[in-house]
């Protein structure tokens, strides 16, 4: 796909539904007693994976555009399929549903593509073990089998901060002995599950970084209507804050303070952007974004900061690249085992434009130019959705373009990402 490069991107746009919040509200719904109602789903592959693992499970569910009704079969409803559950690209699907899977009757496997069978997956089946599920992996990744049976509760300290392994863990909780199942983290990551377990009538206890869920009779149906998602909406953000001259304004995004780093960041940086009209639904901080354009400096990314703008590190290197002086990420290790090695693939995609990344083993280096980088080469998005995305802002900011290699990969987790952005950007 050619990228053109733009002058100014302006005007309004409402960014599809939360992926994350998507796959939870499935997956919560599937399992609870009646009818769900879910408004604002981000259908893209990712979310419609899980739609096709809840219904191969038994859960009825409609999806008409973002309206989703979930006929949920009970907590521990769910029967054993036909065939293996084909999670796709969709790493929160395979992290999440053996939670669930490890409190059902019957055995059940779980594949998924290329790129997810090369994620490591000990991270979900060593919690789920101690708490007495069998469940084994193949040499530590897809596929994996998961029999459920009787689980006791478990204190489970995360060496690494991940909302996927914490999710699991407490949706195993759901259905574990009598006591609290606890989750430890050594940084606070998103907490979607645990606002929506809530929601469902869970009793649970939180504090900063440390999460419990008490075991459940029932969960009750849900009623949510999800917020736009943060992540789609970052590289909108981002190309306001580096073309001069834009105006942009976003509805209706999603401001949990677990997926915002990436604000808190531009900010820090010099970036513009106002947030306004702050609300809730479904639970969940919603907020109106207003961008203006504004020159760069170069700041440092610290280990604690990671969790909050985890999936937005790739724009934050380009943002970097075009900042005045020298920025840093360190404690981003966990790059490495995203749908693809992120720390590689931004790399190598900016590369062509003339920007210069230096890897470590747990983060990077970015020296800034603050003009448009020159372009003109291809960019390829490595089969990952956040790198297709990066490309595409990347040769937009460019003097001469480029050509994407992999564009499709952005259908993930947003199908309409390139339309939207046609839209939005003036020659
Ligand atoms: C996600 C959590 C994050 C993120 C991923 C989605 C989730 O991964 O990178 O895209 O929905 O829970 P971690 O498990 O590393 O936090």
């Amino acid at each position: 796909m050619r990228i053109e490069p733009a002058g100014t991107v302006r005007g309004d746009l409402a960014v599809p539904g939360d992926k994350s919040i998507s796959h939870r509200a499935l997956l919560v719904a599937a399992i609870a007693d009646g009818e769900s109602d879910i408004d604002g789903f981000g259908a893209s592959k990712d979310t419609l994976s899980t739609v096709a693992a809840m219904q191969a499970l038994g859960a009825d569910i409609s999806v008409e555009g973002e309206r989703v009704r979930v006929g949920g079969v009970g907590l521990r409803g769910l029967r054993e399929p036909a065939a293996p559950l084909d999670c796709g690209n969709a790493g929160t699907l395979m992290r999440l549903l053996p939670g669930i899977l490890a409190g059902q009757e019957g055995r059940f496997e779980l594949t998924g593509d290329e790129s997810l069978s090369g994620r490591p997956m000990e991270r979900v089946a060593e919690p789920l073990r101690s708490m007495g599920a069998r469940m084994e992996t193949t040499d530590g990744h897809a596929p994996l089998l998961v029999e459920g049976g009787a689980l006791e509760p478990v204190r489970w300290e995360l060496p690494v901060a991940s909302a996927q392994v914490k999710s699991c863990v407490l949706l195993a909780g759901l259905y574990a002995g009598d006591g609290p199942t606890t989750t430890v983290e050594p940084f606070a990551s998103r907490d979607h599950t645990e606002r929506m377990l809530e929601a469902a009538g869970v009793r649970m206890r939180r504090k900063a970084r440390e999460a419990a869920v008490w075991p459940a009779e029932r969960l009750r149906p849900l009623s949510l209507e999800i917020p736009g998602d943060f992540s789609s909406a970052a590289p909108f953000v981002l190309a306001a804050t580096l073309l001069a001259g834009s105006e942009l304004r976003l509805h209706g995004v999603g401001t949990n303070p677990t997926r915002t780093g990436f604000v808190a960041v531009l900010e820090r940086m010099g970036a513009r952007i106002a947030v306004f009209n702050r609300r809730t639904t479904g639970g969940e901080p919603v907020a109106d974004l207003e961008v203006h354009s504004a020159e760069l400096t170069a700041t440092e990314v610290r280990e604690e900061e990671v969790p909050a703008l985890l999936d937005e590190l790739p724009l934050f290197a380009l943002a970097a690249a075009m900042a005045r002086g020298e920025s840093v990420v360190r404690g981003a290790a966990e790059l490495r085992v995203k749908e693809s090695d992120r720390l590689e693939t931004v790399k190598d995609a900016l590369r062509p434009l003339g920007v210069r990344i230096e890897i470590r083993h747990d983060g990077l280096r970015v020296r800034g130019v603050p003009s448009r980088p020159k372009g003109g080469g291809v960019v390829d998005a490595a089969g990952d959705h956040r790198i297709a995305m990066l490309g595409a802002i990347a040769g937009l900011v460019s003097r001469e373009g480029v050509d994407l290699r992999g564009a499709e990969s952005a259908a993930v987790s947003f199908p309409d990402f390139f339309a939207m952005l046609d839209s939005l950007a003036l020659r």
